[in-house]
């Protein structure tokens, strides 16, 4: 069983960000999986560099979303989004100066928490006003 499941619960109504919010998951499973098998500096860099890169894209989508259908939330989303891409940044600084046991074991609870906090409040939100707008 993988560390994190998709759930029906963390649907936010929108099948592409669903997909998008599911490969978010299998990066921070795969980031488990490399912690279970003794996590070096080189496989925490490759896995930082993925979320880096697949956060940023993420969040440009979804604020691409917000402003073709004038999502009246948008400010306050896109500044919890700064938020967590500066963290995720932070951490991606701090490989190969921090134990990388440790580190992995801190970065996998915040992105645990973030994940699911940010798509079950956040995302949902804008889930609900997309959805009555007919996307999905
Ligand atoms: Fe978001
Ligand atoms: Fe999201």
């Amino acid at each position: 069983m993988a560390f994190l499941d998709w759930k029906t619960d963390y649907s936010v109504g929108v099948a592409i960000f669903d997909d998008e919010h599911k490969k978010l998951i299998a990066i921070i499973n795969s980031l488990h999986d490399s912690i279970l098998a003794e996590v070096d500096a080189a496989t925490l860099c490759k896995i930082s560099d993925a979320m880096v890169e697949y956060t940023i894209m993420h969040f440009r989508h979804e604020e691409m979303y917000f402003d073709d259908w004038a999502y009246p939330d948008a400010a306050e989303h896109i500044l919890a989004h700064g938020a967590l891409r500066q963290q995720v940044f932070d951490f991606r600084q701090r490989i190969g100066g921090t134990d990388s046991a440790t580190l992995a074991e801190e970065m996998l609870s915040f992105l645990r928490q973030w994940l699911i906090e940010h798509i079950l409040v956040e995302d949902r939100a804008y889930g609900e006003f997309l959805f009555d707008k007919g996307v999905r």
